[in-house]
Order: structure tokens, then sequence, then C-alpha cells
């Protein structure tokens, strides 16, 4: 208990996280504390016991289900990340019961028992196109034989685990590799057995780099950084990599020493040593374009790939509360278009991500390798619309089915509850995949 109460006392150190300028640290923050909450309250996941309840789940989809998507053609043309969220009354349940699902336990929001419902029910619709859910069957039947990895920091677990769970309602993955370290959920993979012969891995890898520090090791206070060192495992098993989704942003904002060569080469946010603070966002620019350069490097002879890169989808913490606040974000119903707008620093990473990808895709034409596709998978905005998706306090289950929410609790208004709008995600990153062959 020795790390609780650290983590007591660092929440009260942390108080003033209700200033919007802080909000992305302060989500940071938040997901230590998180780390907290689930050490105390994680329990092993539920093996895989109930299918017949996953598969009534799916015929429940199936019958909701939009029609048939638009052909892939008119796709690569939909600038789906402009648009809005719409009520859609078809839409009669969750798209899959996390219940009997492999998956971090915080974001299982209806297992948890987060009172509000509203957000299993909205749509993204796109402004100049239409766009459906992605079918199970029919994705798993696209990418037999392949292997999806899921690099970055917990935004990409949080996508990887709400794809696996709702491929699960078609067919029954086995985690081969599983380490249950200290942090948990590091590196996993499910495999969906023959006939589909389809991997799914998570790599941890938040910085993309090596780091030393909290990013590790949450007992670790100071983030060191070396821009010249991308990681293993997930370097290691690039060649592998069919489908490579990366989503890492959340944990540059944050205070942290630059190595390069083996000199320091700038802080962000670190007045006690007597170094130039270079900020962050040439840091993620630099790490994001090194990333791609060996991506694209390494992608010569290892036949088709597709990358994936995802701009920052940004958190909620309310700006009228302190991030512990019971009421942190406890919104019931999207912004509307006047209401928000994407903040200043995530236009800016979200620019990063957008322009690196387009000069990796723009190298990898220019080597004569059609073999590697680089794209973007732009959330900011839909993301940034919803600050009723995340699980708040609901971070373990039947969080608090029999007690009042406490005015002071852990809240996790950064990743989203699954089933949610991070199955969009994972229904825009089909639609890349059906529409480059990969
Ligand atoms: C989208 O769907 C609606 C309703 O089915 C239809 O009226 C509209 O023309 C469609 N728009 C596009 C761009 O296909
Ligand atoms: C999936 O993982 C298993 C076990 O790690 C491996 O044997 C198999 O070759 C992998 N399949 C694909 C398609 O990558
Ligand atoms: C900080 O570093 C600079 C350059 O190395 C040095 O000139 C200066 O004296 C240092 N300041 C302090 C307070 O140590």
């Amino acid at each position: 208990m020795g790390a609780a109460s650290a983590g007591t006392q660092e929440l009260a150190d942390h108080g003033r996280c209700s200033h919007p300028r802080k909000l992305l640290g302060c989500s940071l923050f938040a997901l230590f504390t998180l780390t907290l909450v689930y050490f105390i309250f994680y329990s092993p996941p539920p093996s895989f016991i109930s299918y017949a309840d996953l598969f009534v789940q799916l015929k429940t989809h199936e019958a909701t289900k939009n029609s048939s998507p638009p052909p892939p053609q008119a796709w690569l043309q939909c600038d789906y990340s402009n648009g809005k969220w719409v009520w859609d009354d078809s839409i009669t349940g969750p798209r899959y019961d996390s219940e009997n699902c492999d998956m971090k336990s915080t974001v299982k929001c209806v297992v948890n028992g987060k009172p509000d419902k509203g957000y299993l029910h909205w749509r993204w619709q796109p402004a100049a196109c239409n766009f459906s859910a992605l079918n199970p069957a029919e994705f798993l039947r696209l990418v037999r034989g392949k292997q999806l990895a899921f690099v970055g920091d917990s935004t990409a677990r949080n996508q990887a685990e709400a794809l696996v769970c709702f491929l699960s309602t078609v067919a029954r993955p086995d985690t081969v590799h599983r380490y249950e370290e200290r942090l948990g959920r590091k590196f996993w993979r499910w495999v969906f057995p023959a006939p589909h012969s389809v991997n799914i891995s998570t790599y941890w890898s938040p910085l993309l780099v090596r780091a030393e520090g909290p990013s590790e090791d949450y007992a670790m206070t100071q983030q060191t950084v070396i821009l010249d060192a991308l990681t293993e495992p997930w370097t290691a098993d690039l060649g592998s990599m069919d489908i490579m989704m990366i989503s890492a942003g959340h944990w540059f904002p944050r205070s942290a020493m630059y190595y390069e060569d083996g000199e320091v080469v700038g802080v962000y946010s670190r007045p006690d040593v007597n170094k130039t603070d270079i900020g962050y966002l040439g840091v993620y620019r630099k790490v994001i374009r090194r990333t791609l350069e060996y991506v694209n490097a390494k992608s010569s002879s290892a036949g088709d790939k597709l990358v994936v890169v995802a701009t920052i989808a940004p958190a909620h913490f309310d700006s009228k509360y302190s991030w512990n606040h019971r009421d942190a974000c406890s919104r019931t119903k999207p912004f509307e278009e006047a209401e928000a707008e994407v903040a200043t620093t995530d236009a800016e990473m979200r620019k990063v991500i957008l322009e690196e990808v387009e000069t990796a895709a723009a190298a990898a034409v220019g080597t004569q390798r059609p073999g590697v596709r680089f794209e973007v998978l732009d959330v900011t905005k839909m993301a940034t619309m919803r600050p009723d998706g995340h699980p708040g306090p609901y971070l373990f289950a039947h969080s608090y089915d029999w007690r009042p929410v406490p005015e002071t609790v852990g809240n996790d208004c950064l990743h989203w509850c699954a089933p949610g709008l991070v199955d969009t995600f994972n229904d825009i990153l089909m639609k890349m995949i059906v529409t480059g062959g990969s």
C-alpha cells in the first residue's frame, strides 16, 4: 500500500489541474493515479466463458446495422475527419459485451455502472459522406493471415482492446503472449486461430523511443527520453506487421530531459535543471519522423504494409473542476459545434502528424516502394466533441452501485469507454484497410 499513500500525496499536490493549460499534464497525472486504482481494484479478466451472450450481442448489432457501406472509391474521397455526432435511434445497445471480454477493466463503462448510457447512441456523421460500422466477420475475412500491431501509449491499447472485443463476437481469440508486468498490458497478443489466422498485438511504447522514467515505471519521477533510440519490442517485430497502428502523443507534453547522440539536447518543463527548454512539439515531430523513416527503410522487402498514425484524441478534464472531482467529466452529451473547438495544443500536435505522414508517404513513393502505405487516423475533431465518452469515476465493476460517488475521486477523462466512440476509430481503420488492399 506504499504506492497508494504516495498516490494520495500526489493527488493532493495536483489540485490545480483546473487550469486549461494544464489539462494534458493533468490527464497524464490521472493516468498515474489510475494505475494506482488499477493496482487496488484490478482482478484478472474473466476467461472467455459466455460466448453465447456475445453472439446474441452480435445479432443485435447485425439487426441494427446501417445499409451496406459505400464502395471503396467513394470512401477514398470522403473526409471522415470533419463531421458531427448525431443521435442514432437505430442503435439499440452496446456493440459488444465488454464483461466477457479481455479488456482493461477501467474502460468497461457498462460493467462499471456508468449511469449515462447515451454515449452509446451517437454515430459519427462525416460532413460529406456516409459511413457505417464495421462488420466483425467481414473484418476478420479482410485481414485473414495478417498481423495487426497497435504501437504507442494506452490509447493504442484502448483501441486494440475495443477491436479485439468486437471481433470476439464472431470468433474466439487466444491470448498467446501476456506479460503480467507491474503496470500490466505492456505487450499482449491475441490470436484468432485458423481459418482467420489473425494476430492483434499491442506494444507499449508511449514515446516510441527509449525512455527511462514514469512511462516505464510509475514509481520513477523524472522522464528521460532518448530521441535517437527507437524501442524494442516493436522495432524487432516490425517486419512481421502487416498493419501498424501508431497512437502516441499524450506522454509528450510532460516534463522531460532529452538526449541525442549521448548528450542532453534540451528539456521540457524542468526548471530544476540548467538546460534550455526546447518544448515538446519539436521533439514530438522528431520522434514521429524518425519512427516513420525507420518504418519506411525497413519495409522495403517486407511486402505490403499499411501504417496508420492517429492524431491526438484529447482528454476532457472540465476546467471548472479539479481533475479528481466527481464531475471532472460528467457531461452526458457531445459538444455542439459552437460549444467547443480543438485546443491549440491539440491542433499543433495533430498538424505534426498530418505533415509527417505526408512526408513519409511521399518518401515511400520516391523510393519506389509502393509496398508501404501511410495513412492518418484523424480523430482529433471527433474526439474533441465527445466529453461524454470517458469512464470518469466508473473504473471498476459496479463502481458505485450502492453508494453515491464521493466528491473527490479518481477519474479517467482520457481513455474511452468501450464499447464507445473508440469503436468509430476502428471503423475508420477498417475503411483504410478495405481501400488499400493491404
Ligand atoms: C447519406 O445517406 C442519406 C440517407 O440514406 C442520403 O440521403 C444521402 O444522400 C447520403 N449521402 C451521401 C453523400 O452518400
Ligand atoms: C501469430 O502469432 C503466433 C504466435 O505468436 C505466430 O505463431 C503466428 O505466426 C502469428 N501469425 C501471424 C499471421 O502473424
Ligand atoms: C547555466 O548554464 C550556463 C551555460 O552552461 C552557465 O553559463 C550558467 O552559469 C549556468 N547557470 C547556473 C545558475 O548554474
